[in-house]
Order: structure tokens, then C-alpha cells, then sequence
């Protein structure tokens, strides 16, 4: 008998929130926003961020959410069942898909070094007080060939592994569990890092905007890591919408997750800044801040052992949930427009992963000289998702939503076909997205891009 498949889907509201949460909640909290702030001067670059999160960041979030849940499908087939016949709005999910793989392709690298840093803080070879050590150390391991590839597949393989188990049984019950443990460890961290000698400088410069080094680039980059941040752009958003229960309220979702979000990165520049500050390291070394500069911060204070693990242990946590949202949206593809069973969508993913992946992992090694518009492939991956894909994605969402879809249908979908009384929430929401988010993200892209 062909039985009809019944759609997996997220079983619980708390399950909704830990899976969207554990989405959002990445390494663009505790690498990227760290070493961007840093890099971009601190204060007036997260007012910056935070601006393009509630302006951009959560319209786009609430649109994606609200198109997956209403079709009740992958990012293609969404945008398909409920765009107008023979509109490529479809192409949206097309390119999200190739966003996932390359996002995932330096993702899963940097993955890897934290796995491999549970592991070396674990025996104390990373553990020193002089950058100068933790950068040789840091160098040997993404200089060597073998150590970057094989973290890369650890990280894809065990992630591999919850995928398969499916939507409820796997992504949601393990975000469910981690995503606790995360908010406690870096609570602890945070604890540690404040009651350090001196911490009050790292505080200031989390908190004291110096508005003089934000350029039409930085805003870009600004932007970028909202997009990136709130995982938008791409159709992640409306691969887990799709599973989303049909009472639960969108737009309050959206804006706990962003609030959320928001706190933990804040929390991980708390984590880091004032330690980086107290024993006087550069807040502006880049990427390699989280693997050359923290270690060294740690080994400089009392039980820093200690901390270091549970530092890297958290970060790992939080790839984690990042990880598999970003996997869903080719497997989800996969699964619903081939046919193909779960376990075969994953294993193809995967290997295709292990594949765009390799050139991103050996970007320190073999391929070092191998650049691209000045660019290592780890880093062309990132600047063109973030910078480039997402922003654009998000461009015709918000367009489509706004100008295509319209004030009713997306009325219906937000109140719940009218079972919630959120009439004001929806009209700020659809002003915003039809006229708001479109402009900006355009204005900031081609400035960014100095097109204009
Ligand atoms: N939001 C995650 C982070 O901050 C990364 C991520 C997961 C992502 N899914 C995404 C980024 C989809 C862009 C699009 O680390």
C-alpha cells in the first residue's frame, strides 16, 4: 500500500523555539560577532546590527516563516505552490540551496576547529599565555591538510547522524537538550570574565559607540550578520516555518528568537571582551581571535583550564543547532522534490558537503595561494553568502511578500486564519516589509559593493 507520507514537523511550541533558536544561534554569535566587533569598533557597530535586525533581520525572518508553514514546504517548493504561475519566484529556493552548501562549506571548517579545540584544551596543548605559541599551534593545525579535512568530516558525520533521525525525533529533541546547557555555560563564562582585574575597558568598548569608523562597507557587514545571524535570506526560515504548528504565533516567535539571539551574542562579546581586555590582547585579530587570542586569554586566568573547555564545549553546542537548520534546507529539497527517502536525501547532502567543503578546509594549507578576488576560497564562501546571497535573498522575499503576495493573504497567515488578535502587529510588519526592508537592503548592498 503507498501509505501517504506524513510531513515530520516540530511537535511542541517549545520545540519550535528551541529549533529556531538553536538556527539562529551559531558561530555568528560567538565567532563572528566577537572578531566583527572588534575588527569594526566595537559599540557603534552593534547599534548598527541591532538596527538591521529589527528593520531587516526580523521582517524577513517573519516572512520566511510565514510562506513555510502556509505552503508546507521545502524553500522551492514553497515559493512554487504559492507564487503566481510561471513568476520564478522559485528560484529564490534555488539559490538558498547554493547559499546552504557554501555556508556550510566554511561553516563545518570552522566546526571542526572548535571540535578540535574541545580536545586540545581538553590535554592543555593549546593552553598559553603567548599569542605568539597559540598562533603557532593554531597554524599547525589548519596548516595541515589532513588535520582540516578530517575535522571537517567529524563535523559532518555526527551531524549527519541527528539529521537522519529526522525533523522531531532528531532536530528538535536535540536542540531541546542543548540549548539550556549552552545559555548555562556561557552564563559561567560570563561570571568569570567580568570578575576579572581591568574587565571594565572590555565593557567599554561593547558599550561606547565610536561612530567614526563606519563606512558604507562596514554597514554592509553590518547587515550581512544580521542576515546571517537570524539565518534569512537563504530559506532556512522557511524550511523549518514549514514545520511550524499551525497555532503557533509567527510574529511573537520571531521577535523571542531575535531577542534571544541578540542577548546571547551580547553575552559572548561579555564573555570575551573585558578577559581580552583585563590581560591586554588585541580586540581587532580578526577570524583567528576565537582560536589564537582566546586560548591565550585563558591560560592567563585562574582556572582558565577549566573555563577554556567549557568555552569551546558551548561554542560547539551552538554550531550544532546552526548546522542542521542549515543542512534541512537541501535535504528538505531533496526529500520532498525527488522523493528520495531521508537517509538517502542526507547521505547525498553530505557528500556533496564533503566535496565544496574540501577547498574551504584547505584554504590554510594546500590552497593558501589559491585566491579569487584577493580571497581565500574559506573566505570568498563567506563574504559572498553573508554579503552577497543572503542580502539579496532577503531582497526578493521581502519584495515578493510585500508587492506579490499581499496584505490579505499575509494577514490570514499571521493571525492564524483570525484565531489572534495581532491587527497592529501585522500592519507594522507589512509596511515594513513592503517598503522598509526592500529599500535598505538595496540602498546598503550597492553602497556596500560600492555600486553607487
Ligand atoms: N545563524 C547561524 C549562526 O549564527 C548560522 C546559520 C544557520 C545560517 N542557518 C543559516 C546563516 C542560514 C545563514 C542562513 O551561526
Amino acid at each position: 500500500m503507498g501509505a501517504l507520507k506524513t510531513r515530520d514537523g516540530f511537535t511542541t511550541g517549545l520545540g519550535v523555539l528551541a529549533a529556531t533558536l538553536g538556527s539562529a544561534v551559531g558561530l555568528g554569535n560567538i565567532w563572528k560577532f566577537p572578531y566583527l566587533t572588534g575588527e569594526n569598533g566595537g559599540a557603534a557597530f552593534i547599534l548598527v546590527y541591532i538596527i538591521s535586525t529589527l528593520l531587516v533581520g526580523l521582517p524577513v525572518m517573519i516572512s520566511e516563516q510565514m510562506l513555510g508553514r502556509r505552503a508546507r514546504a521545502n524553500a522551492i517548493g514553497t515559493l512554487q505552490k504559492l507564487a503566481p504561475k510561471r513568476q520564478p519566484w522559485w528560484l529564490i529556493g534555488v539559490a538558498g540551496c547554493l547559499a546552504a552548501f557554501l555556508i556550510m562549506a566554511f561553516y563545518t571548517e570552522v566546526a571542526g576547529w572548535v571540535f578540535a579545540y574541545i580536545f586540545k584544551s581538553l590535554t592543555g596543548t593549546i593552553l598559553s599565555t603567548d599569542p605568539a605559541s597559540t598562533s603557532a599551534e593554531f597554524a599547525d593545525m589548519t596548516g595541515s591538510p589532513a588535520q582540516s579535512l578530517i575535522w571537517q568530516w567529524i563535523v559532518l558525520i555526527m551531524i549527519a547522524l541527528i539529521a537522519i533521525m529526522g525533523v522531531s525525533k532528531g532536530i528538535e529533541r536535540t536542540t531541546k537538550r542543548l540549548m539550556p546547557i549552552l545559555f548555562v555555560l556561557l552564563i559561567i563564562v560570563c561570571v568569570r570574565s567580568l570578575t576579572l582585574d581591568g574587565a571594565g575597558e572590555g565593557l567599554d568598548f561593547l558599550l561606547e559607540p565610536d561612530f567614526s569608523k563606519l563606512t558604507g562597507e562596514v554597514v554592509l557587514v553590518a547587515m550581512g550578520l544580521a542576515f546571517f545571524k537570524l539565518s534569512i535570506g537563504m530559506g532556512t526560515m522557511i524550511t523549518y516555518g514549514s514545520y511550524f504548528r499551525d497555532d503557533q504565533n509567527i510574529p511573537t516567535t520571531a521577535a523571542k528568537v531575535m531577542l534571544a539571539d541578540l542577548t546571547i551574542s551580547l553575552l559572548a562579546g561579555i564573555a570575551i571582551f573585558p578577559a581580552v581586555f583585563a590581560f591586554d590582547f588585541n580586540a581587532d585579530a580578526g577570524p583567528s581571535l576565537l582560536f589564537i587570542t582566546i586560548p591565550a586569554v585563558f591560560a592567563s586566568m585562574p582556572l582558565g583550564e577549566i573555563f577554556i573547555v567549557l568555552f569551546f564545549v558551548l561554542t560547539a553546542i551552538a554550531a550544532t543547532g546552526a548546522m542542521l537548520s542549515l543542512l534541512e534546507v537541501p535535504i528538505a529539497v531533496l526529500d520532498e522534490l525527488t522523493g528520495l527517502s531521508r537517509t538517502s536525501a542526507t547521505v547525498i547532502t553530505i557528500g556533496l558537503l564533503a566535496l565544496v567543503g574540501a577547498p574551504a578546509a584547505l584554504s590554510s594549507s594546500t590552497l593558501a595561494d589559491f585566491t579569487i578576488a584577493d580571497k581565500t576560497m574559506f573566505d570568498l564562501y563567506d563574504y559572498a553568502t553573508s554579503n552577497v546571497l543572503l542580502p539579496v535573498g532577503g531582497f526578493f522575499l521581502s519584495v515578493f511578500v510585500g508587492w506579490v503576495w499581499g496584505f490579505d493573504q499575509v494577514k490570514r497567515a499571521l493571525s492564524n486564519s483570525g484565531a489572534l488578535r495581532n491587527e497592529r502587529i501585522i500592519q507594522a510588519f507589512f509596511g515594513t516589509v513592503k517598503f522598509v526592508t526592500p529599500v535598505l537592503v538595496l540602498l546598503v548592498l550597492l553602497d556596500g559593493l560600492n555600486v553607487i
